[in-house]
């Protein structure tokens, strides 16, 4: 693999993606990795990451720089391109002259291996504040822009290369030209890592680790399920079943398509616990939005529990068959990694996911999906033949539509926010704008009424609330400027074909501080 040593900033998950949209393989490594480490992960090329801090901070991340020695490719980028200086001789000076944003770069390298074919003017993204101010020994300078008389140096003898700015970065106009020229040049990686390979991988894999075992599968209609039991459904077949709890908490056309698209593109076999009253009962006359969660999330796990354990009690019935002894989760990268992380982030909201493991349940895992970013997923199952409304599908929460009624959970209710966010998903989809939006929650507000007009009478209905986000990961968003004309659309048509609603509203909120649920 290429290791990507992080740093500490939030860059390190954006340079693995990007060198995996050069085709090839990446990891992620902590900054406190050692040459020797290193060495036993046999790295075809490594990346230092940026960082928060300054070379000259106390307790400043180290580089061990053994690291440079190993006759490994390394491009070093920002905090990770100082580091590489400092480390071997070369100067990097605090100037007080921060750069932060669009920087103008000028390019003096344009026939070398890294910069090579780049216009010789061009922007990028920086945010730093020391600078390199003197390149080491034996190596060339070719970069620089008015602040930073050194913004790129390499050493072609010994494979070791640094930019100042992020490539990575879209705003770096020629980011990924760098980061290939490295890739594909520098360390002379022919970019042949893509969905189909990680297919052929994944399946050898877990017909390795489940033998002739039965598995089980919990879905939840969102992608990251369905393509992980796709691909353990590739591996081992009919071994598979799959559990899908309806909790009357979905989005109009859902179990359809869990139940019949799904099920025709892969052939596994499913199980549909139809759980609506059981959630409605439980739900029962709570508004608070913690409460709900924590409800949602025991009631699933109860119910897949007891859908489990009928799976169990069957397979041991019929001694034809393997014993149940495996279950699989959509566990990603982006979890891997910030659970390996260490530093604790606070918990704004009890996460729940689908398919969760009950902690008494002694099923060994299955995660085919542990080493993916959500992108990627998406690709292996078109690459499997998955039907599009599900491998395209928005981030969906676990509790559903649960959390987006502002108030208490009833099924009268649950059918009018269904009703009003079909129409919403269908208008965004007409106008062209999925690609734009990351996902747009529609919320109804049930304990608020405001007053309306509607033919000749008096109106006191409910507002619906679109919330419209444009993200990358969700950690970050920003509300996407939809089109008036859209917007348009979408009201009158929800105002007028959804009983009991009359106003519709937009949230301009950013995240932070608005997180993108509402509840
Ligand atoms: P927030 O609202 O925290 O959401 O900005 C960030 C992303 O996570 C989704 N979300 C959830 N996903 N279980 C999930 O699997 C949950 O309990 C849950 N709550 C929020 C949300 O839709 C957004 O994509």
């Amino acid at each position: 693999p290429v290791l990507v040593v992080d740093f500490g900033a939030q860059y390190a998950q954006l340079i693995a993606r990007r060198v995996r949209e050069a085709n090839v393989y990446s990891e992620i490594v902590p900054h406190s990795i050692t040459a020797d480490e290193v060495k036993a992960k046999d790295p075809a090329a490594i990346v230092l990451s940026g960082g928060p801090s300054s070379v000259y901070e106390q307790g400043a991340p180290a580089l061990d720089g053994g690291i440079l020695e190993l006759g490994v490719p390394v491009l070093g980028i920002c905090y990770g391109f100082q580091a590489m200086a400092t480390a071997l001789g070369g100067e990097v000076a605090q100037t007080g002259q921060r750069e932060y944003g669009a920087t103008d770069v000028t390019v003096t390298g344009t026939d070398s291996v890294l910069l090579g074919a780049q216009p010789e003017s061009q922007v990028t993204w920086m945010s730093h504040g020391d600078s390199v101010a003197k390149a080491p020994e034996g190596f060339e300078v070719l970069a620089s822009s008015a602040s930073t008389p050194v913004a790129a140096f390499a050493s072609d003898e010994r494979k070791l290369y640094g930019v100042q700015w992020h490539p990575e970065v879209k705003h770096s106009v020629h980011g990924q030209a760098v980061l290939e020229n490295f890739l594909h040049r520098a360390a002379g990686l022919p970019g042949d890592w893509n969905s189909a390979n990680v297919i052929e991988e994944q399946v050898a894999r877990i017909k390795e680790q489940v033998g002739s075992a039965r598995v089980i599968a919990g879905l939840s209609g969102g992608v990251d399920s369905a393509v992980a039991a796709a691909l353990v459904h590739e591996a081992v077949g009919d071994q598979l079943t799959c559990v899908f709890v309806d909790h009357g908490l979905l989005r109009a056309d859902e179990r359809k398509q869990v139940e019949e698209d799904y099920v025709a593109s892969t052939g596994v076999r499913l199980v549909t616990v139809d759980a609506e009253q059981q959630f409605l009962d439980a739900l029962a006359g709570v508004s608070d939005p913690e409460q709900k969660r924590k409800i949602i999330g025991r009631e699933f796990i109860r119910t897949f529990e007891a859908a489990a354990e009928a799976l169990v009690l069957e397979a041991q019935a019929s001694d034809s068959e393997g014993q149940v002894k495996f279950l699989v989760q959509g566990t990603l990268y982006p979890d891997v990694v910030e659970s390996g992380g260490g530093s604790g982030t606070a918990n704004i909201k009890s996460h729940h996911n689908v398919g969760g493991l009950p902690e008494d349940m002694t099923f060994e895992l299955v995660e085919p999906l542990r080493t993916l970013f959500k992108d990627e997923v998406r690709a292996v199952g078109r690459e499997l033949g998955l039907p599009e409304v599900i491998v395209g599908r928005q981030p969906f929460p676990g509790p559903g539509l649960g959390i987006r009624i502002v108030g208490e959970v009833t099924k009268d209710r649950l059918e009018l926010l269904r009703a009003a966010d079909k129409i919403a998903r269908e208008e965004l989809t007409a106008a062209g704008l999925d690609e734009e939006i990351w996902q747009c929650p529609v919320v109804l507000l049930a304990d608020v009424r405001s007053v309306g007009v509607q033919g000749d009478g008096r109106t006191y209905g409910h507002p619906i609330v679109l919330r419209p986000v444009s993200s990358e990961d969700a950690m970050t968003a920003d509300w996407t400027r939809l089109p008036y004309d859209t917007l348009a659309k979408i009201s009158n048509r929800i105002t007028n074909e959804v009983p009991d609603v009359n106003r519709v509203v937009l949230d301009v909120t950013s995240k932070p501080p608005g997180t993108i649920e509402w509840e």
